[in-house]
């Protein structure tokens, strides 16, 4: 890959879903793209970014690329503190505001599955809502994941902050894989939404609170305020907004405040009026 092929295709990439490859990533974007050179039956770099910006095959071969292009890592309960926050103190303030209408919160970047479905049985578990007080909406940009996530059998990796009576509870083995029960799959609803799309993320109904968590890190800096930026227009007056640890909104936007809960760190919707 020349140099001018590496800055033509991480261009692309970077403007369709906000990854970015910076200059010491252009080994690692020339290896996941072999991939897709081979499959398509193509020789050269710039004939790929060709096929990415042709109208006719361009749509088919971006859903492809997602495959090669994203880490889909994940688990069941991962960040727990999160989720305790959410039926501890966050539950409490969304819940005041609503009760004409389930609540609705949207796990946006759910790989397999795991997150949108700790959410549930977490709600469950809490006993504080009756099942059909609560919806929980899920996507990802990958069709692949979000087959996975439908289909709901899951191997022992993705237990592995899973307390066994939860395991129990919730999941029946099949082979050497567990089935979730559909007691929690019925409270998750899936589909194939691209963060960095204005318009699919505009027609979404309000949510009270929003889990977006390790995929921000994978964008650049312009993209990431902008999908946290179009996030709060999704949310309610003081709807939440749940990063992964390793993400923060420190210096990104003034959209949120930071609330402090145990072990964790959470963002509160701002009224427009109090940002700056
Ligand atoms: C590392 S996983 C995180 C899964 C889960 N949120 C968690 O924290 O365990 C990141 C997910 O983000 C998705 N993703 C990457 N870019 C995206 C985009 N532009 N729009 C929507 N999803 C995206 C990937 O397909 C992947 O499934």
């Amino acid at each position: 890959m020349s140099e001018g092929e590496f800055r033509a295709l991480r261009d692309i990439i970077r403007e369709e879903f906000g990854l970015y490859y910076d200059d010491g990533k252009q080994f690692l974007l020339q290896s996941r793209l072999a991939l897709r050179l081979a499959k398509a039956g193509l020789e050269s770099f710039d004939a790929y970014s060709a096929m990415l910006r042709n109208p006719r095959t361009r749509e088919t071969e971006m859903r492809e690329l997602t495959s090669v292009l994203t880490n889909n890592e994940t688990y069941f309960f991962r960040e727990r503190a999160q989720l305790k926050a959410l039926v501890g103190g966050v539950l409490d303030e969304i819940r005041g505001g609503v009760r004409v209408r389930p609540l609705r919160i949207w796990s946006a970047a759910c790989s397999s599955g795991e997150e949108p479905y700790s959410l549930a049985m977490t709600l469950m578990e809490s006993g504080r809502l009756r099942p059909d007080e609560f919806e929980i909406y899920a996507s990802d940009i990958s069709d692949r994941v979000l087959e996975l996530a439908q289909r709901a059998r899951y191997q022992s990796l993705s237990f592995r902050a899973t307390e066994p009576g939860m395991l129990q509870r919730y999941f029946e083995p099949v082979g050497h894989e567990y089935r979730l029960k559909d007691e929690v799959r019925r409270h998750v609803r899936f589909f194939r939404l691209n963060l960095l799309d204005q318009q699919a993320l505009s027609g979404l109904q309000e949510m009270d609170a929003i889990f977006c968590r390790n995929v921000l890190i994978y964008f650049d800096r312009v993209t990431q305020k902008r999908v946290v930026e179009s996030f709060a227009q999704r949310l309610t007056e003081r709807g939440y907004l749940f990063l992964g640890h390793a993400e923060s909104l420190f210096h990104l936007t003034d959209y949120y405040e930071p609330i402090l809960q145990p072990d964790t760190i959470v963002y509160r919707r701002r009224a427009k009026e109090a940002r700056a």
